[in-house]
């Protein structure tokens, strides 16, 4: 038997799975575990079950010992986990990719339709009971058929969103480090440009790349301005790759329409400068979050977990 720590909590099938292989110790309370309570309770661990919560760095590897073999990551974002480190010691790092990813671009896709639409601000208006009326003027927002979506970073969610963007009637431009396959590029009827040409040129730009140093703030004051001043912004990624001040003083003043962001660079602080601005919808990273793909995104992890465990190659290993 081997130990097994679960970092946070899990839907229950999944620990299921390891508690019939394995020793299982998981943190039950609903708050992330503290970085002294998981340095402490790694230790010994043939294997980390661990969530976007927790830091996989050195210092938790070297807390957990020689003998730890897997990492898995319940998220297919793995900015949380130091992948050279693991490297070093020997320790698979495994991620969640695929079982998530119309969740997110669902998410995606109702943020441009609450953006566009100026739907979070007309909920407000009811809910704070603000007089109303129908009137040809009220509330007027942006159509989204015929107008140009900018995906940046051309991956399973990139294109699972660019799909349903398709079917809304926008049209799909997207950057993305490498090429993408010529199917994707005639189903998508898609063009590939370089970022500033997709900024300068989108009426959405929709981000889905990996957060990493090379993408910190790579959306900050220069890139927003480049935007045109009716277009909107998407964060379904990761919170750092937007410069969150910059994007807060861009929509006060006018300098693109409006934004949806489910993800924040501290979270779960969200810049103060974003509360009161009208034009922009603020949901709590929820990209996953349906009952269905979170039970997909724990099994798969487990299953990455289970099989690294016992001698064989882990389902879907994080490659970079
Ligand atoms: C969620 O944000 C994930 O990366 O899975």
């Amino acid at each position: 038997m081997a130990r097994v720590v679960i970092t946070g909590r899990i839907p229950s099938e999944a620990v299921e799975m390891l508690r019939s292989e394995h020793d299982v110790w998981a943190w039950e309370q609903t708050t992330p575990i503290s970085r002294a309570e998981l340095l402490e309770q790694v230790a010994g661990a043939d294997a980390l079950v661990t969530l976007l919560t927790e830091k996989v760095d050195a210092e938790l590897l070297d807390a957990a010992g020689v003998q730890l073999q897997v990492v898995a990551n319940v998220a297919v974002g793995y900015n949380n986990i130091d992948v050279p480190a693991c490297r070093e010691r020997n320790v698979i790092a495994t991620n969640t990719p695929g079982v998530l990813t119309d969740a997110t671009a669902d998410i995606a896709m109702a943020l441009i339709l609450m953006s566009t639409r100026r739907l979070a601000a007309g909920e407000r208006v009811i809910r704070e009971q603000q007089p109303w009326q129908w009137g040809m003027f009220f509330m007027l927002g942006t159509s989204i058929q015929g107008r140009r979506l900018g995906i940046v970073g051309m991956g399973q969610i990139g294109a699972a969103l660019a799909r349903r963007a398709k079917a809304f009637g926008m049209t799909i431009a997207y950057s993305n480090r490498n090429e993408i396959a010529p199917e994707l590029v005639q189903e998508l009827g898609c063009v590939r440009l370089d970022l500033a040409e997709l900024l300068a040129t989108s009426d959405v730009v929709s981000l889905h790349c990996p957060y990493s140093p090379d993408t910190h703030h790579l959306i900050g004051a220069t890139e927003l301005a480049a935007m045109q001043p009716d277009s909107f912004l998407i964060n379904t990624a990761r919170g750092p790759v937007v410069d969150e001040a910059a994007l807060a003083a861009a929509l006060r003043h006018g300098v693109i329409a409006g934004a949806g962001l489910d993800v924040f660079e501290n979270e779960p602080t969200v810049h103060p400068d974003l509360l009161d601005l009208d034009n922009v919808v603020l949901i709590p990273h929820l990209g996953s979050a349906t009952i269905e793909t979170r039970t997909a995104m724990a099994i798969l992890a487990v299953r990455n977990a289970l099989a690294v465990l016992c001698g064989d190659a882990a389902p879907t290993p994080i490659t970079v």
